[in-house]
């Protein structure tokens, strides 16, 4: 592929990888156009399961419900390397005016999971026709639900850690900010953790006019929109990080009528597992002192979602070491952890694990909106960026370890 070679430094590795980009691009616009969301990749898993047949590896369908692996077996044995893609799609309108856009109303492929799957596909093929391990087994996981369903959970429950067992894991995700052709990893904790909340203000309605005789869950509701903030700027030590947002807010049905009750609900966001064992007691206690003080009542859940990523500092040096050798030298830069949630976390709970951004931005292709916007897109060159990465990462790996 001569745009590839001219962007960025010619590898063997990437040169190979290239030769699927057509079947990869293929693949990739046939699930963007048919985005399936968690648990629901019915139609996705099918054509990833008959693609890994037809490879002649060992496929099980129906792993965490929806979810597909297959496994390849090098000559000899040795240690096994999970690699895993999401499958699973966002219930978002896609805005996008290409002919690739999403087919079905309020359903779209704006993570870029299509892409994921696309690449593991495409590694899949690559490593077991074009670049076959010498020892070691590598484990392809295509995992359902990763938008909030807990997909990972999901396949751990059934096994897919095990039988093979896995040593470790990598994955990886496009990253619109991230330009095409460069890399980028977090060391130690990568993601945020990911929890909910809601929160039930209950005050006494009324007429608009006559305030002294309600109690406006309203006003309450904005008092602890305001102090939960404080946990976040004052409460808790800068060099910690910690977000909660409130996302939404319902009460109230007409102008001239006090709202006898507000529901909020609303995301927290921490990277040390410490802090988030504290937020549910440091935020309810806010929440009962002004409610308390305003004469309100309150309900108030707190959910535990994903826990954060945690990257093994030795994977990651197989990453970087992966860069170089897809990418050239230069082409990967060690950045901040994110406050974005990523079920990729329950596997680095278990098992050493690795998850890395894969550039996917450019301006000339109109590559520019955030993971989760209705005019998501991507740098299509990057797929074989992909698979030449995610195919080194296991090379490394496998002749690494004993
Ligand atoms: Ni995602």
């Amino acid at each position: 592929m001569k745009n590839v070679q001219a962007l960025y430094q010619s590898s063997e590795i990437l040169e190979k990888a290239s030769e699927l980009k057509e079947q990869l691009i293929a693949w990739r616009r046939d699930f963007h156009q048919h985005p399936e969301l968690g648990f629901e990749e019915v139609r996705t898993a099918e054509i990833v399961a008959r693609h890994l047949e037809q490879l002649g590896l060992e496929v099980k369908r129906g792993v965490g419900r929806t979810g597909v692996t297959a496994v390849l077996r090098g000559k000899e044995p040795g240690p096994t390397i999970g690699l895993r893609a999401d499958m699973d799609a966002l219930p978002i309108q896609d805005q996008k005016q290409v002919e690739y856009r999403s087919h079905v109303s309020g359903k779209m492929h704006a993570c870029g999971h299509d892409a994921h799957t696309s690449i593991l596909m495409g590694t899949a093929q690559f490593l077991t026709q074009m670049r076959r391990p010498e020892r070691g087994t590598i484990k392809f996981i295509f995992q359902p639900a990763e938008e909030g369903l807990g997909g990972a959970q999901a396949m751990i429950e059934d096994g897919v850690l095990s039988d093979p067992q896995v040593d470790a894991i990598a994955g990886l995700h496009v990253f619109p900010f991230v330009p095409v052709g460069r890399i980028t990893a977090v060391r130690g904790i990568g993601c945020a953790a990911s929890d909910s909340i809601q929160i039930r203000i209950i005050g006494r309605g009324g007429h608009a006019a006559y305030p002294h005789m309600t109690v406006d869950a309203i006003a309450v509701s904005a008092e602890v929109i305001s102090a939960l903030q404080h946990i976040a700027s004052r409460n808790v030590d800068p060099l910690d990080s910690v977000v909660i947002t409130i996302g939404s807010i319902h009460g109230g049905t007409a102008r001239n009528v006090i709202a006898p009750e507000v529901v909020l609900e609303g995301t927290v966001r921490t990277l040390n597992p410490e802090l988030r064992e504290q937020m549910p007691e440091r935020i309810e206690r806010v929440i009962k002192g002004i409610t308390e003080a305003l004469g309100a009542t309150y309900e108030f859940t707190y959910h535990m979602g994903y826990p954060s990523v945690k990257n093994d500092d030795a994977m990651v040096d197989l990453v970087l070491k992966a860069s170089e050798q897809v990418l050239g030298a230069g082409k990967y830069e060690i950045v901040k952890p994110s406050m974005g949630g990523e079920d990729f976390s329950y596997y680095t709970h278990k098992i050493p694990g690795v998850f890395f951004r894969l550039g996917v931005g450019n301006k000339e292709k109109n590559a520019v909106y955030p993971l989760h916007h209705p005019q998501f897109d991507l740098d299509e060159d990057a797929l074989p960026i992909g698979v030449a990465m995610l195919a080194e990462v296991a090379h490394l790996f496998l002749q690494n370890n004993p």
